[in-house]
C-alpha cells in the first residue's frame, strides 16, 4: 500500500509556499467547472465585492459556511473582532442567498476561555435578518480532556434561515437503530410497540448526530494536508435537507472542498471560495480526483503526488503515514 501523505499545510510555510506554484488561481481568480456545474474563487469571503464577483448574477438557497475562529490573526483576547469579522461574511451571505434560504454556520466553543466564540456569535446573529431554527449538536467519536473533565467530543452547527425555505428531513434516516423499546399503544384492538408501529429500523435526523464518524487518517474521504476537514456525511445531511436537486448551494470557507463534493454527490452545483490558493487548488484537484475515480479523498496519498515527485526541492517535506499518531482533525475547528 503507498503511503505519502504531506503534513499539515497551516503548520509548514514552507511546503504551503512550494504548492503556491501548483495552484491554477490566485486571488481574484475563478475556476469554472468544465462540466458547467460548480464554481471555485480564490476570494475573501468578508469582502462584499469578492463575494459578487464568486456570485455573479446567482442567488444559492443554502449556505454552509464553516469559518476559521481559532487562528493566531484572532486570538482569543480579540473576541469582539472575530465577531465583527463574522458579521461582514454573514451580511455577505445574506446578500447573495435567496429570499427564502438556509444558512448553516459551524462554530467552536472553548470550555477553558468562557465557551468563545459560539455564545458571542449567537448574540450578534440576533441583530441580522435571519432567525434562529435549530442548534445542532455532531458528536466526534474521540475527545480531549477525560482526566478532569467530561471529555469534550462535541462539535456546535447552527442552522438559520431567511423567509420559508424548503426543508425536508423525513427522508433523512440515521442509521441508528431504534434501541429504546417500553412505549405501547392499542392500534385496532391490538397492543403495539413503537418500534412496530414506525415505517423505518432506525431513527430519523434529529438536533443530535451521533452517527457520523469524525475525519481522520484512515478514510477514504481523508485529504492529507487539511486540518479542519468536516465529515461528508454531515454536509450531504444538510444539503439533503436544505436545498432540492439542481439548486445552488455556496461555502466561503471551502478548505478541503467537502461542500463541493457533497454537494457534486447530491446533484446540486456548488459556488465556493477560499482566500488561499492551495486550498483553491486542492478543492479543484479533490473534484476531478472524484471524477476520475470515484474516490472522496487520498487516504494513503495527497492532492500533489504528481508535483512533488516532479519539484525535488518539495520532497523533503513529505512525511511517511507512520510518524503521524491516530491522527483525528481538530476538534476546534
Ligand atoms: C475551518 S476551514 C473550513 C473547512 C471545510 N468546511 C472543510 O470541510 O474542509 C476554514 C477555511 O477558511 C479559509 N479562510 C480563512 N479566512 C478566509 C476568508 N476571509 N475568506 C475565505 N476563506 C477564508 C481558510 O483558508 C480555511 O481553508
Amino acid at each position: 500500500m503507498k503511503s505519502s501523505p504531506i503534513p499539515r499545510l497551516d503548520e509548514n510555510e514552507l511546503l504551503h509556499e512550494g504548492l503556491l506554484k501548483c495552484c491554477r488561481i490566485h486571488k481574484g481568480e475563478i475556476w469554472e467547472d468544465p462540466a458547467g456545474r460548480h464554481r471555485i474563487g480564490c476570494f475573501d469571503a468578508a469582502r462584499a465585492s469578492d463575494v459578487q464577483a464568486l456570485m455573479g448574477t446567482r442567488r444559492a438557497v443554502l449556505a454552509v459556511q464553516d469559518p476559521p475562529y481559532n487562528i493566531v490573526a484572532f486570538e482569543r483576547r480579540d473576541v469582539p473582532q472575530f465577531i465583527a469579522w463574522c458579521r461582514q461574511w454573514v451580511d455577505n451571505t445574506y446578500s447573495v442567498l435567496d429570499e427564502n434560504g438556509s444558512l448553516y454556520v459551524w462554530m467552536g466553543a472553548d470550555q477553558a476561555q468562557e465557551f468563545q466564540p459560539l455564545p458571542d456569535f449567537m448574540i450578534m446573529m440576533r441583530s441580522t435578518p435571519f432567525k434562529s431554527r435549530s442548534f445542532i449538536t455532531m458528536r466526534n467519536q474521540r475527545g480531549y480532556g477525560t482526566q478532569k473533565n467530561w471529555m469534550a467530543v462535541r462539535q456546535e452547527l447552527l442552522y438559520y434561515t431567511s423567509g420559508t425555505p424548503s426543508f425536508d428531513v423525513d427522508a433523512e434516516y440515521t442509521e441508528i437503530p431504534k434501541i429504546l423499546r417500553g412505549y405501547y399503544k392499542e392500534v385496532g384492538g391490538k397492543r403495539t410497540e413503537n418500534v412496530e408501529r414506525s415505517g423505518s429500523e432506525n431513527i430519523r435526523a434529529g438536533n443530535v448526530w451521533v452517527d457520523i464518524q469524525q475525519v481522520f487518517y484512515r478514510m477514504v474521504e481523508n485529504v492529507n494536508g487539511c486540518y479542519a476537514q468536516k465529515p461528508l456525511k454531515s454536509v450531504e445531511r444538510i444539503i439533503r435537507a436544505s436545498s432540492r436537486k439542481g439548486e445552488l448551494v455556496m461555502d466561503f470557507f471551502a478548505h478541503s472542498g467537502s461542500t463541493l463534493l457533497a454537494a457534486e454527490m447530491s446533484g446540486r452545483p456548488c459556488f465556493t471560495m477560499d482566500i488561499d490558493p492551495v486550498y483553491c487548488e486542492i478543492c479543484i484537484r479533490r473534484l476531478e480526483h472524484f471524477r476520475r475515480t470515484g474516490l472522496t479523498g487520498w487516504q494513503n496519498g495527497h492532492p500533489f503526488e504528481k508535483d512533488l515527485a516532479e519539484r525535488p526541492e518539495l520532497a523533503g517535506f513529505v512525511e511517511d503515514t507512520v510518524k503521524i499518531p491516530d491522527a483525528f482533525q481538530t476538534a476546534l475547528f
